[in-house]
């Protein structure tokens, strides 16, 4: 068993640094953020993750897995140091790299033994070198020995503890051989695909992976748009397509688009790194333009149906930019909620686990308990964000809360022909009647 620091208590940190203590590893959890540790250190979860926090209390329990602000404690007997911070964007669409600028610094400034650093943040391509080249010219005295693998994390949030422990792959990419060995066997007791390649192949996988995850979506959506003039039924449209074992049917559900902390930042650095390097990135400007052009067309069919938005209450199920998370970073429900309040709409909304920062994001937004406060005196109903708990509503209790009658469903979760038979006016995405 390896004894492993995790640097980052995030999505991908805690879950990482708990997942390996759950194969048996001794691993230690740290992050700059005091609060987050002291939270973690009496048992309470700062992010909301299906499943975690039993795993977190599992193995604090056996001895597995602590937690620490100080990089000497981590670093102390670790053979390896996955690096797990933030990667947001810049202005420019650039991926901001002050957060792995500092954590490789605390690295460099506290080693005084052989490591292998791995590098998890999804990062730049040629991000592996830079790393080492900070560790040599940080280190000061004779740098003990060090390696840099790149190991890219391909988990989703709401599912993330499932998600590393049943991967489809697990990537390595390094320099060195042995290096990226000694990180495969780590893996070895999920007994998934494990590929290994260079750094700077490792790191594009993950962005090309994020890339066409999301060009899948806006494909489906710019079909939805299609369908919708054509009379077609894009469910129907990708249940067909999915039929085909060379498309597949994952990632073909159309709706408001993608949010959330890696899609938005993710494509927005990739075009950013081709442009730098005198590519023409035309598909990736597709891909977002599209995107953003779809939560235009929510509010627009909002429009529609009700006139002028000034004055208007709308209701929005489902704040998250995903059902199963609290995050809310680029969540479409947000931004739309943004583009209906600047045309003078009051809006209301719900959503299981993201009201505070929603709240904090949008202060323009009224929280309400539940849906059906949602729906009181609401003129439309949105569904953002398809939360189990949204499915099967008592749409009785909900009509006789509204003051008007339109319902759009975000992400056609919901039986249109029962509603419009209940006196709604329903339109979804994409589905015939959605104009
Ligand atoms: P996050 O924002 O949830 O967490 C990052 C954590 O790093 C924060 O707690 C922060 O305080 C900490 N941190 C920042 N600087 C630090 C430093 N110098 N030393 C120690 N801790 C520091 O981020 P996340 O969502 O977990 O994402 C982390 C990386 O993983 C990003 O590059 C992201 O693109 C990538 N990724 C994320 C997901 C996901 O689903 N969220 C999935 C795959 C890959
Ligand atoms: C995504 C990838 O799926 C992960 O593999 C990757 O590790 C992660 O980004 C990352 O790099 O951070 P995540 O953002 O957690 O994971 O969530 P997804 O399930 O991929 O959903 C992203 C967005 O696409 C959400 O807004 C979701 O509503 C939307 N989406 C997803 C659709 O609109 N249609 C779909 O068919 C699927």
């Amino acid at each position: 068993m390896a004894k492993l620091c995790v640097i980052g208590t995030g999505y991908v940190g805690l879950v990482t640094g708990t997942c390996f203590a759950d194969m048996g590893h001794r691993v230690t959890c740290l992050d700059i953020n005091e609060e987050r540790i002291s939270m973690l250190k009496n048992g309470i979860m700062p992010i909301y993750e299906p499943g975690l926090k039993q795993i977190v209390d599992q193995n604090v329990e056996a001895g597995r897995l602590d937690f620490t602000t100080s990089y000497p404690e981590a670093l102390k007997d670790s053979e390896f140091a996955f690096i797990a911070v933030g990667t947001p964007s810049n202005d420019d669409g650039e991926a901001d790299m002050q957060y792995v600028k500092a954590a490789s610094s605390s690295i460099a400034k506290n080693l005084d033994h052989p490591i292998i650093i791995v590098n998890k943040s999804t990062v730049p391509v040629g991000t592996g070198d830079w790393v080492a080249e900070i560790i040599h010219d940080l280190n000061g005295q004779v740098t003990p020995q060090f390696s840099v693998v790149s190991n890219p994390e391909f988990l989703r949030e709401g599912s993330a503890v499932m998600d590393f422990m049943k991967p489809d792959r697990v990537v390595l990419g390094s320099t060195d051989s042995d290096a990226a060995n000694r990180v495969a066997e780590l893996y070895q007791a999920l007994r998934s695909d494990i590929m290994i390649t260079d750094l700077r192949t490792a790191e594009m996988i993950k962005y090309a992976s994020n890339a066409y995850l999301a060009a899948r979506i806006s494909f489906i959506n710019e079909i939805a748009n299609i369908c919708e003039t054509l009379g077609a039924d894009v469910r129907e449209v990708a249940r067909g397509m999915g039929m085909d074992k060379r498309i597949g049917p994952a990632f073909l559900d159309a709706g408001l688009g993608w949010g959330g902390s890696c899609f938005p930042k993710d494509v927005k650095a990739l075009a950013h790194m081709a442009v730098t390097h005198d590519t023409h990135p035309q598909l990736l400007q597709a891909v977002m333009d599209i995107n953003f052009n779809q939560r235009k067309h929510a509010v627009d069919k909002l429009e529609k149906a009700l006139g002028d938005l000034k004055g208007k209450t709308i209701g929005v199920l489902g704040l998250s930019f995903k059902p199963n998370t609290d995050d809310t970073r680029y969540s479409p429900s947000l931004d739309i909620i943004n583009m209906l309040v600047a045309k003078g709409a009051t809006v209301q909304g719900y959503d299981p686990q993201a009201m505070k920062t929603s709240k904090e994001e949008v202060p323009e937004l009224n929280l309400c308990q539940n849906p059906y406060d949602v729906a009181q005196d609401a003129d439309a109903l949105l569904l953002a964000t398809e939360w189990n708990e949204f499915k099967s509503l008592d749409f009785d209790r909900i009509k006789a809360n509204m003051r008007g009658n339109v319902v759009l469903d975000g992400r056609n979760i919901w039986n249109g022909e029962e509603l419009q038979e209940m006196g709604f006016f329903y339109f979804g995405m994409g589905i015939p009647g959605s104009l």
